[in-house]
């Protein structure tokens, strides 16, 4: 009888709450995209369309489909200040964020809604979580990683270079560590996407922790030259070298004693 009882109890008491629960929860979700919507109908949808589906024109687009591009992407270009872009057209400067990040991730949630795409990684997920030996191991790696896969656009100390059709691969000095990590994810403009299959998250916390680190280190090369590599270096040697050496002849050729007795003569 007292197990029957206690069955019963139990049974009716799960009935009465789980589903209430579930309810809940579907319901705050729920409200979260339908704020993301709002916010998305007053700033986005003029180029981006009511629904996402994106806008063209006939001189082009005015923005992409946002359905599948996942809520990672909305938090990068948002977050970056790139997204609302202002006129039309051009390469998304980046810039001070105008929303509030609650505001970023409202929209996230509606985006997220209409397909799936990366999520907003954790941040366990960009942060090395190694010490000692194993840390510098995996700073080295990160380092050889960015080397490989980084360094063509952004350069080999992430200062950013010129890209094909007056295009810029920013610097990367300034980029908040969850902002590199969704910017992998999501390669925005000409930049590819580094999947989680490409480079694994913890390779992908490595480059992180390999950028912090270059950013902490005094340059002990003497002059970095705003370390833009050839061009700054090569402009060096021309103008100060090669530059000093021809005003060395020239103050050669007008001190011999050939210079000296035309002087005379005239
Ligand atoms: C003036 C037009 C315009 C407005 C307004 C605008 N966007 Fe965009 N958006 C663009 C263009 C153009 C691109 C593609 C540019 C690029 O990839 O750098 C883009 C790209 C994006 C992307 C990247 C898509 C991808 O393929 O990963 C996201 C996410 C995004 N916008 C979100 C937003 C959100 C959210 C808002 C509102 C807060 C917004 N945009 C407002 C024009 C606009
Ligand atoms: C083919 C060239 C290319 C390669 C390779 C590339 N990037 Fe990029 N990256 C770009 C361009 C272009 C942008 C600017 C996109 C924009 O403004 O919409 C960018 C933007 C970024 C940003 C955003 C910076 C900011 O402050 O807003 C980060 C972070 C970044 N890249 C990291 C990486 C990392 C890490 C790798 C290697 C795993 C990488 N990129 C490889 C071209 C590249």
């Amino acid at each position: 009888m007292v197990m029957l009882l206690g069955l019963l109890l139990t049974g009716s008491l799960y009935a009465a709450f789980s589903p209430a629960n579930a309810d809940n929860e579907a319901k705050s979700d729920e409200a979260l995209i339908q704020e993301g919507r709002d916010l998305f109908l007053v700033g986005c949808s003029f180029c981006h369309g009511q629904n996402g589906e994106g806008v063209s024109s006939q001189n082009g687009q005015y923005g992409p489909s946002l359905i599948g591009v996942g809520p990672a992407s909305v938090d990068f270009f948002m977050g970056t200040g790139r997204m609302p872009l202002q006129i039309p057209g051009q390469q998304g400067p980046p810039k001070h964020p105008v929303y509030t990040q609650d505001e970023i991730e409202a929209i996230a949630a509606y985006v997220g809604s209409l397909g799936p795409g990366p999520a907003i990684p954790d941040e366990s997920e960009y942060t090395l979580n190694l010490t000692g030996d194993e840390r510098q191991e995996a700073i080295v790696k990160g380092g050889q990683l960015f080397l490989a896969n980084c360094s063509a656009c952004h350069n080999f100390d992430a200062s950013g270079g010129a890209m094909p059709w007056g295009k810029v691969a920013p610097t990367l000095k300034n980029t908040s560590d969850k902002h590199i990590y969704e910017a992998m994810l999501v390669g925005p403009a000409q930049m590819d996407v580094f999947s989680n299959g490409n480079i694994a998250p913890e390779d992908k916390a490595a480059i992180i922790a390999y950028l912090n680190s270059i950013e902490d280190n005094p340059g002990y090369g003497g002059f970095s030259l705003g370390g833009l590599g050839p061009v700054s270096e090569g402009m060096f040697a021309w103008l100060v070298g090669i530059g000093g050496l021809v005003g060395f002849a020239y103050w050669i050729a007008a001190h011999t004693t050939r210079s000296q007795k035309k002087e005379e003569e005239a």
